[in-house]
Formats: C-alpha cells, sequence, structure tokens
C-alpha cells in the first residue's frame, strides 16, 4: 500500500479527500493535518462534518498533525486542500523532502515545471515530474484545475478533434466551491452573486495550459481564447456552465462526438463508467439530479444546439477538486513515478 496524507483535512475539499481515501484500494490514509488550532486533536473530535455521505469512522480516531513538511514525510503522496496562501510554501518544503504532493490549491497551477491535469485529458503532462527531477527536486508537486475549469476543459474535450479558436462561458457555481462559511452563509438564498474572486482570470488560463502541447520539456499555451462569467447561485453542491464554442460542424458530429467519448485509459478506482455524459432530454443536466452521476465524478453535457451552445454540470468538490486530485494521483501511480 502507498501511504497518503492530506493537508488541510478539515476544510471543504479536505473532507471530500478523506471520504474518497478512507477505504481506497490502493492508497492508506496515514497522516491528516489541519491549522494550529486543530492539531492534536483526534479528527472525530474536530471535523464539523458537512457532506452529504457518512462519517467514515475508520478516520475518526486519526491524530490531527500541524501542516509541516516534518508531519507528512513518511507518506508517499499528500494531498493538497489548504488555502492558496498557505499552500505556496509548505508543498515546496513537502516535495523537497522527496514527497509526491497532488494539489488541489492555486498556487502552483501556473509554475512551467508543474504539471496541471485532468487525467482523461493531458495524462502526457505527467512527464513534467522528470523536469522537476532532473532540476533537483525530490518528490513532485501536480496540481489540478480550478472547479470550474475542469468541468470546461473535460467537456471540450470530446471535441477537441474539431478543433476551436473561442470559449464563451456562463457559470452559475455552486456554493460549497466557497468553503463551508460559504455553504453556512444564507445570504446567498434568493440571490446571484455576479462575482467569484479570480475565477474568471482562472479560467481564462486554465484551460489553455492543459490543452497545451508538451514537448518533453514544457507546455506551450493552447492558442483558444475563454471568456468567461462566473456567478455565485443557491445551489448546494454542482457547478452548472452554459458554453459557446465556435465549432463550425454539423450539430450529429458534435453529438456524437459527446455520445462516444472514452477516457484514454481504464481500470482507475476513482474513475467513473464515464468521464462525459450526453443528455439528448432538453432539460438536462441539472445538479440535483445529475451532480452524483459516477459518484460525483461525471461531467454531464446536454442541452446541445446550433452556436454551438451546450451545458455542463459536475459536482464541484469531488470531479472539481478532490476526485480531480485522486485521480491524477492514482494514474501517477498507474503509470509507476512513484
Ligand atoms: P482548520 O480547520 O484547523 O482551520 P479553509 O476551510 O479555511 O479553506 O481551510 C482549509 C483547510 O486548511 C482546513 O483544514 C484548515 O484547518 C487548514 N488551514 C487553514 N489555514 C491554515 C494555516 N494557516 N495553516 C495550516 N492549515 C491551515
Amino acid at each position: 500500500m502507498i501511504n497518503v496524507g492530506i493537508l488541510g483535512a478539515t476544510g471543504a475539499v479536505g473532507q471530500r479527500f478523506v471520504h474518497l481515501l478512507a477505504d481506497h484500494p490502493w492508497f492508506c490514509l496515514h497522516t491528516l493535518t489541519a491549522s494550529e488550532r486543530s492539531a492534536g486533536k483526534r479528527y472525530a473530535d474536530v471535523v464539523n462534518w458537512r457532506l452529504d455521505v457518512p462519517f467514515p469512522e475508520s478516520v475518526g480516531d486519526l491524530t490531527i498533525s500541524p501542516t509541516t513538511a516534518d508531519a507528512v514525510k513518511d507518506c508517499d503522496i499528500v494531498f493538497s486542500a489548504l488555502p492558496a496562501d498557505v499552500a505556496q510554501g509548505i508543498e515546496e518544503e513537502v516535495a523537497a523532502k522527496g514527497v509526491g504532493v497532488c494539489s488541489n490549491a492555486s498556487s502552483h497551477r501556473m509554475d512551467p515545471d508543474v504539471p496541471l491535469v485532468i487525467a482523461e485529458v493531458n495524462p502526457d503532462h505527467l512527464g513534467l515530474i522528470d523536469v522537476q527531477h532532473d532540476r533537483g527536486r525530490d518528490g513532485f508537486i501536480v496540481t489540478n484545475p480550478n472547479c470550474s475549469t475542469i468541468m470546461l476543459t473535460l467537456a471540450l474535450e470530446p471535441l477537441r478533434k474539431f478543433g476551436f479558436s473561442s470559449v464563451q462561458v456562463a457559470t452559475m457555481q455552486a456554493i460549497s466551491g466557497a468553503g463551508f462559511n460559504g455553504v453556512a452563509a444564507m445570504d446567498i438564498y434568493d440571490n446571484v452573486v455576479p462575482f467569484i474572486r479570480n475565477e474568471e482570470e482562472k479560467m481564462a488560463t486554465e484551460p489553455r495550459k492543459i490543452m497545451g502541447s508538451f514537448d518533453g520539456s514544457g507546455v506551450e499555451m493552447a492558442p483558444f481564447l475563454v471568456s468567461a462569467c462566473c456567478n455565485r447561485v443557491p445551489v448546494i453542491d454542482g457547478h452548472t456552465l452554459s458554453v459557446w464554442v465556435d465549432i463550425d460542424r454539423p450539430l450529429e458530429e458534435v453529438r456524437k462526438a459527446f455520445s462516444e467519448y472514452a477516457a484514454p485509459f481504464s481500470g482507475l478506482p476513482t474513475q467513473p463508467a464515464k468521464s462525459v455524459e450526453y443528455f439528448d432530454q432538453p432539460d438536462r443536466p441539472q445538479p440535483r439530479l445529475d451532480r452524483n452521476r459516477g459518484r460525483g465524478m461525471t461531467v454531464s453535457v446536454g442541452r446541445l444546439r446550433e452556436g454551438v451552445r451546450f451545458t455542463a454540470l459536475g459536482h464541484n468538490t469531488i470531479r472539481g477538486a478532490a476526485g480531480a486530485s485522486v485521480l491524477n494521483a492514482e494514474l501517477i501511480y498507474m503509470k509507476k513515478y512513484l
């Protein structure tokens, strides 16, 4: 078994990591960290479990460690659910100790030698791990994208073969993406907030790195443009995206590309049966009906019409965060980077 740890295990994404890793067939949950406030206490005594799945009792007795590189030095892989400002330095320290970091934090996503990976879309970018080793890092850092970027880019992947130069997207994002303060806050009930800090900037750059070409030493950004309008809406889990993409092909070909899409690998424990699932019904996908498809790992697409316009939907803290990171770690393990 591979020993794994979670940095920031008590937050919204940290809890999703705990849930996904509690009974993992390959990974053994070894270390949980949080802030000084929580360190030294039992996980069950500190965590305010807010997920729609049962608390994994097997994890409750683990003692929370402080978030230091030393605390996770016996892990093979560490998952990071830390706030970006905290993640920046600690992830580098952990990687310097020979540990592999799979991070959901944004701090290293655009570093030239750090892969920004959606397992199904750009598994070849994991080659940047070798570049990090060549530059003297004992371990490695691999990042997954922003939650809305994951839904958008995975939905675009079946259409990549057609080529496109311009993508417009309007997001309707769940409140769980704002952390637990966001979920608790009822300020958004009967409301829409047309601003999410840094979100539109991330959506403009991250898909271009993910779909960029990797030549063995670096990634060249893909040449298409993304223009995003991001909104927070009163949905608990599940981001919905309205997407416009300049593909000049018969709609039937686009429908076929969505329906026939299959991931380029199989057999990973967290992998859903379908990474992209296409709906023909005019009123799908919807968060309450479709966010848990493929145990929260499927991106649903539908409402396809001329333009090309379509709707994409995915579970933001599973497919859009912890699940994406665990899938990356499984791929790293399968490709023998550990
Ligand atoms: P804690 O629950 O002890 O505050 P947030 O929910 O604020 O985004 O935090 C996500 C996770 O990161 C939580 O586990 C939180 O622990 C942890 N965390 C937040 N700030 C720090 C910090 N300065 N140092 C270490 N861990 C932190």
